[in-house]
């Protein structure tokens, strides 16, 4: 059961999705799809499917006797939030049959999820067979949070409440957990000093794209950092979990987030730049600026110096970026080793050395690369010619697998009760009270947004809190 599975996201990935999984055998067999929203999309709910699904999925899976038995599985509820009547009716249909599981997805406005799962409860629909996933963001602030969660509580206990934060549905991101968890050489070197520091870049060429509603007065903190990158940090800093289970691993996240050094008051001007895009060209394309349309102080880049205080991780900054508008897409972590403790080679042959750098891309391509010196030396050349090489961990040949829309892993999970890739309740509200430390220190200190070009890598001041750390932001597709 879809509410607001006429809105953006249904369309662009949450239907696709379950097409997907639809064309893989992945649903229950007899699995059917009730699309909630006010009011029917003028050409009808099953066109709107069928109109996402031809735009979403690749050519090759759109097979006509496969959409039209997956477009059989589709309804549509009017259902208007708020006012009676229309969960009622709903309930009568779900109810024809006591056996059937009800499987509730809110991909609304978050204002919506009190009253939603209220209304649910009313009519009697949040039974043990019932389970609920939402969408971020869960409120825009700790208080907010605390109030979702706490309403939701009340109908649904968390062992079936699925928080959904859809970088946990990427392969590379999973592809992490491996890495980490699945390598014994890895672990010993896995922290501070080794690992000199960690930065993770969220970059986006689109702008706000018509989500200027929802995005204005919100900004790059509360949107992207607050959960995506949040979670990345999670992942990458976090200790290994006892299993791989809901429960373990979001205990060890949440030790991350409990961990992470307050940044606010005078903090923030150090440690944290905010920067809206003035006018530019993205992929030749002219750009006007963000303050044109939007408000003057909603920030579309911002990076963090974050600090995980534990200590594995003392003194290792994690430096986060992430904006709209930016050079091109391309979302990675980077894992910065130190240098050598002490050089064997000539002053020629040193000076080409760089350390260590495993890079985890999420974004354009998935992949995971490690930096490592070698040498092309050859009869004939005086000297080592040191090089860096890289060795790339994913992909070893064969035709690449389809990339999957991380909906896909979400969905399956969510449906098997697996709550390892969701994200925990006092998560999310540890991570909002580290956020909202630094939404105060910016209103206390009065930090606006620093303007940065369309097309361009964010505003000076980051490269500059990045100098102050004798570091300097690795920009996608820079050469060695
Ligand atoms: P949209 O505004 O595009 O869609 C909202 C949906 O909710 C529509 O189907 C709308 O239909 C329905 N709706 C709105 N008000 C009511 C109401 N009172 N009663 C019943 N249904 C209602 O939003 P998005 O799809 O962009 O976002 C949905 C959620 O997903 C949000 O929580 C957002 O933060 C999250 N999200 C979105 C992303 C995206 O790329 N779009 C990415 C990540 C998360 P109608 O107006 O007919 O009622
Ligand atoms: C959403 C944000 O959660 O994630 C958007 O609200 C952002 O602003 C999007 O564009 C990025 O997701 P992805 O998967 O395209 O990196």
């Amino acid at each position: 059961m879809l509410f607001g599975g006429t809105g953006d996201l249904s369309r662009k990935k949450l239907l696709p999705a379950l097409y997907y999984l639809f064309c893989e055998n992945r649903l229950p067999r007899k699995a059917r799809l009730i699309g909630a929203a006010r009011s029917e999309p003028e050409e009808g709910f099953k066109q709107f499917v069928q109109a996402a699904i031809e735009e979403g999925v690749e050519s090759e899976f759109l097979e006509a006797g496969t959409v039209a038995a997956f477009l059989s599985t589709v309804r549509f509820a009017p259902i208007s939030v708020g006012e009676p009547g229309g969960m009622a009716a709903l309930a009568e249909l779900l109810n024809e049959d006591s056996e059937r599981r009800c499987a509730f997805y809110l991909a609304t406005p978050p204002s919506l999820y009190t009253p939603l799962v209220e209304a649910l409860a009313g009519a009697g629909l949040t039974g043990p067979r019932a389970t609920l996933a939402l969408e971020k963001p869960i409120g825009k602030n700790l208080e907010s949070a605390v109030a979702i969660n706490t309403a939701l509580a009340e109908h649904f206990p968390e062992s079936r409440t699925f928080r959904v934060d859809h970088y946990l549905g990427k392969a590379t991101v999973q592809n992490l957990l491996a890495l980490r968890f699945g390598n014994s050489i890895l672990e010993p070197i896995w922290r501070a000093p080794f690992i000199r520091h960690v930065q993770i870049t969220v970059a986006e060429e689109a702008g706000v794209e018509g989500r200027q509603g929802y995005y204005d007065g919100v900004g790059a903190l509360r949107d992207m950092v607050q959960n995506h990158i949040m979670q990345l940090v999670c992942l990458v800093a976090m200790e290994p979990p006892v299993r791989l289970s809901g429960e373990s691993v979001r205990d060890e996240k949440l030790k991350v987030v409990r961990a992470l050094r307050p940044i606010t008051g005078p903090a923030v001007m150090t440690e944290t730049v905010r920067g809206q895009y003035a006018e530019g060209a993205v992929g030749g394309k002219p750009v006007p600026a963000y303050g044109d349309s939007g408000s003057a102080d909603t920030e579309t880049y911002v990076a963090v110096a974050a600090e995980v205080n534990n200590w594995r991780w003392e003194r290792t900054p994690f430096f986060l970026r992430t904006g709209k508008r930016m050079g091109s897409r391309d979302t990675e972590i980077v894992i910065q080793f130190g240098a050598l403790p002490h050089l064997v080679f000539r002053e020629q042959d040193a000076s080409k050395l760089q350390p260590n750098r495993l890079t985890i891309r999420l974004q354009p391509e998935e992949n995971i690369e490690l930096v490592l010196m070698g040498s092309r030396a050859g009869i004939g050349m005086e000297h080592m010619e040191l090089a860096p090489l890289s060795l790339s961990l994913s992909r070893m040949g064969g035709k690449p697998p389809r990339r999957r829309i991380a909906y896909e892993r979400l969905f399956t999970d969510w449906l098997n009760g697996d709550q390892t890739l969701f994200v925990g309740r006092e998560e999310v509200e540890e991570s909002w009270r580290w956020i909202d430390g630094i939404l105060a220190g910016w209103a206390e200190q009065g930090l606006k947004p620093a303007p940065y070009a369309a097309g361009g890598w964010g505003p000076a001041e980051a490269d500059k809190m990045l100098e102050d750390y004798d570091a300097a932001w690795r920009n996608p597709g820079q050469s060695e």
